[in-house]
């Protein structure tokens, strides 16, 4: 018996072509969450803060980012890169040495498809190394209760907004004046000392419970104070603290996009994620025979420009509306 083996190319340009549509149902997900910071107007961007609440409470979550996005980018981007380094544009004016068909739509929607390849691949590196990276929100956990800061530029809404999502804000002064405070519990700093000195089996003390849980609770407030300290405060900002991770997050997308120049970056970026993406759709049902017809693969093209359009609209949408229309002030 003789075993067919597929050449290895073909095998990674399907491999390339499946992560790409593993990419396009990411990018869906993720532009519908995003959109929510903007849309449902005085809703407080609950369904943003929820949605990003529920991916953030997964378990595995590091695990998650790597296998099912980190991997899929780098296998799609680097073959993609090879594919770019020996593609042929045929949509341009030309000296007659190559083909010039500038009059097919198709031959454009190629040339746009590497485009934006490059475009995709510089917007995603400066994307996820802002997004997740320099401007990840900080974690301290203490007990069953979480707290999550974020250093926010301020403007004349800020305070409206922060009172709205229920968040605390730190200037310079107020860290200053949480210092002070802990060090005026210098009683319960004592108590630190003696709970040290307390043998770790015991039997049940009513004074050894009250040693124990002020001692706790004065080494919760040190770590609130220090952590607070540890934040750069931006010259003319304030620390924002929230008691989940989706509302940090919103509160750093809407600080984002109070700047045109990110408006301008991230318009630019999402509407080349979208014609990548849609078009890449439709190229993909070509690539594995879904639509066979020329009719039907008409009809797919029109499917798939009308997608296109909807997320296209739910990604510059957050873009221009979470501070410009929803959480203005
Ligand atoms: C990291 C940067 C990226 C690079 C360098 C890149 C590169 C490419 C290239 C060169 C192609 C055309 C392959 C061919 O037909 O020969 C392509 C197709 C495709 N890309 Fe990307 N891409 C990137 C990111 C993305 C993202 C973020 C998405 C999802 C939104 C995506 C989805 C697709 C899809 C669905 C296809 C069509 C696959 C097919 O025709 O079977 N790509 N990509």
């Amino acid at each position: 018996m003789t075993v067919e083996i597929l050449p290895r190319a073909f095998v990674w340009r399907r491999l390339h072509s499946l992560m790409g549509l593993w990419l396009v149902l990411f990018l869906c997900e993720h532009l519908l969450v995003n959109s929510q910071a903007a849309l449902l107007l005085g809703d407080n961007a609950r369904g943003f803060v929820e949605g990003v609440n529920a991916i953030h409470n997964l378990p595995y979550l590091q695990v998650i980012e790597i296998f099912l996005l980190g991997v899929p980018i780098l296998l799609h981007g680097i073959w993609g890169v090879k594919y770019l380094m020996t593609s042929k544009s045929n949509a341009r004016s030309s000296d007659g040495s190559t083909p010039a068909l500038s009059q097919y739509g198709r031959n454009h929607a190629y040339t746009w498809q590497r485009l934006t390849s490059w475009i995709l691949l510089v917007g995603i590196v400066l994307h996820v190394a802002k997004f997740r990276f320099i401007d990840y929100p900080t974690s301290l956990n203490q007990g069953d209760r979480s707290y999550y800061f974020v250093p926010v530029s301020l403007d004349k809404g800020l305070y409206t907004v922060a009172a709205r999502l229920g968040v605390e804000l730190y200037g310079p002064e107020k860290i200053v004046q949480e210092r002070k405070e802990l060090e005026d519990r210098g009683g319960e700093q004592a108590l630190v000392e003696v709970s040290k000195t307390l043998p770790e089996t015991m039997t049940f003390d009513a004074q050894q419970q009250m040693i124990l849980t002020s001692a706790q609770s004065y080494q919760q407030k040190m770590q609130w104070v220090e952590m607070l300290e540890r934040q750069e405060i931006p010259a003319d900002g304030v620390i924002a603290v929230s008691k989940d991770f989706g509302t940090a997050s919103v509160l750093k997308v809407r600080d984002t996009f109070k700047h045109p120049l990110y408006v301008g970056l991230y318009t630019i970026f999402v509407l080349a994620a979208c014609f990548h993406g849609f078009n890449g759709l439709w190229t993909f049902c070509i690539t594995w025979g879904v639509v066979l017809k020329v009719a039907a693969q008409k009809r797919m093209l029109r499917f798939a420009w009308g997608l296109m359009a909807l997320v296209t609209f739910l990604g510059l949408i957050s873009v221009w509306g979470t501070y410009f229309l929803n959480l203005r002030a």
